[in-house]
């Protein structure tokens, strides 16, 4: 057996299969974000573990058989350890924004780091906040003995090794992308150095075993611990998202669509990350706020768990008028404004319920085909389009999809893209499987074909007037 696990933002999920890759078992365990200072976003790593081990627990009967396990990591987040292995202070996540003047500063001299890194720096990226920690918590700083991402953490808990793959630290902006080596004028910029970081290695690549306490604990038997990665690369893995003409487009917490290329181009702009895959890389674009939006909505404001009660009315609504910008957590992609905020514009006193979910979905794919359409002026060609992440639970948002990228979208027949691609990993690090048989193992649920194009295209043009009408009023006004 094989087992996949994805160290998500909202929780940590867990798809355990056969050798075939079907799936035997799925679980999954929550856990919070802390919300800090109005534009901070922290999770501890123990909570992390305390997931881990409650699921392992659920999993105990099956774990003897488990031949390799791998992780898929929300990325960018920073983790640090003191010389003895304690966590210094809880992990600052991928969406938070308090790193605004680190970013700036590293954005002065947007053509180095851009040599450096294929990147420039975006408030979330793991160097802004070790700038920040260097800032702002000089003690904590003056600790760290070890770095690492989200997934990294959880690698080491369980083999004991200080271990990192090119596609999560892709997103750290410490790494070449095209040369897949450290970049020391990065670490420079960091005050860090290299024994610091994590050894580098291959996604596909065994990290080591399951350490004896946890063998004993949980039932393991010389379970191999694979790399993983970034939670977007093994989401394109899960989707066959690997070849340059295909794209995906993941609904979790935050939006994303992730185009292969050939070779590490340049963009003519600077408004989308260009990372590693596990094979050569990609061009990406990510907002911070997708399915979390609704979640916003249905949770926060209308105290309703029940996501899909009016999917029927959501599809029948009208709300040609009516317009939702997504910035609930500020904007990365394309924008790079952490001080953008949500707004739903067209309200009247008609306005229903599901006029407003709907709205949100739109928006959200809005923002998305934002990225989609930088690419696109870049040169890169889409012929097809998946679709995975918690969202696509909503047929009605991937109708939508297909609607508003104009192209067919087809989705999963298990929508956790990120937890499936760690299952791939698992097993391509235990040698039953082979890179080019991947396609094989990808099981795809429904095709969405495009209907609604010219209503979406005209929606569209308007929606794109909205950001930069608002900007100004975003901006803190002291
Ligand atoms: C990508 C990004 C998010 C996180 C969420 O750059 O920040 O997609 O990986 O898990």
């Amino acid at each position: 057996m094989y087992l996949g696990l994805d160290l998500g933002t909202s929780a940590l999920k867990a798809l355990l299969t056969d050798d075939k890759a079907n799936i035997i078992k799925e679980e999954s365990a929550s856990y919070d974000i802390h919300y800090v200072n109005g534009n901070g976003t922290e999770q501890y790593p123990l909570d992390w573990i305390k997931a881990l081990n409650s699921i392992l627990i659920k999993l105990k009967d099956y774990l003897p058989q488990v031949k390799s396990l791998a992780i898929s990591g929300q990325m960018h987040g920073l983790v640090i350890l003191d010389e003895y292995d304690n966590v210094i202070r809880p992990c600052i996540l991928w969406n938070d924004n308090r790193t605004v003047k680190e970013n700036n500063l590293l954005n002065q001299d947007k053509e180095l780091i851009y040599q450096e890194t294929n990147n420039i720096s975006y408030t979330g990226f793991t160097l802004a906040k070790l700038l920040w920690v260097y800032n702002n918590e000089r003690v904590n700083f003056n600790k760290i003995a070890k770095i690492m991402l989200p997934k990294d953490y959880l690698i080491y808990y369980l083999t004991g090794i200080f271990v990192s793959d090119y596609t999560d630290m892709a997103g750290s902006l410490l790494l070449n992308v095209k040369d897949r080596t450290y970049s020391q004028k990065m670490l420079d910029l960091a005050h860090i150095n290299i024994k610091q970081l994590p050894t580098l290695k291959e996604s596909y690549e065994v990290a080591g075993l399951v350490k004896d306490n946890l063998k004993k604990e949980f039932g393991f038997v010389n379970t191999k611990v694979v790399l993983g990665g970034a939670d977007n690369a093994l989401a394109a893995l899960a989707t066959n998202t690997i070849e340059p003409g295909t794209c995906n487009i993941s609904l979790g917490t935050s939006g994303t669509i992730l185009m292969p290329v050939k070779e590490v181009i340049n963009l003519n702009s600077y408004a989308l990350h260009t990372f590693s895959h596990i094979k050569g890389s990609y061009v990406m674009g990510c907002i911070l706020s997708a399915a979390s939006c609704r979640k916003w909505f249905l949770e926060d404001i209308l105290n309703t768990n029940d996501y899909y009660a009016d999917e029927n009315l959501i599809q029948q609504a009208d709300t040609k008028d009516l317009y939702f910008l997504p910035y609930l957590q500020g904007e990365r992609s394309p924008h790079n404004d952490p001080l953008a905020k949500g707004a739903f514009i067209g309200l009247t006193s008609q306005t229903s319920r599901s006029n407003m979910s709907k709205a949100i979905l739109e928006g959200v794919s809005f923002a998305i085909k934002d990225s989609y359409n930088i690419a696109i002026d870049a040169g890169i060609k889409i012929n097809s389009l998946t679709l995975c992440g918690g969202g696509t639970k909503s047929k009605v948002w991937c109708q939508m999809i297909a609607d508003i990228f104009n192209l067919e979208a087809k989705t999963l027949v298990n929508e956790q893209g990120p937890a499936y691609g760690a299952v791939l990993l698992a097993m391509l690090g235990d040698k039953v499987l082979a890179f080019e048989d991947i396609n094989k193992f990808i099981k795809y649920d429904k095709t969405y074909l495009p209907n609604n194009v010219a209503y979406y295209d005209d929606k569209y043009k308007y929606f794109k007037k909205l950001y930069p009408a608002l900007k100004k009023v975003f901006k803190k006004r002291d």
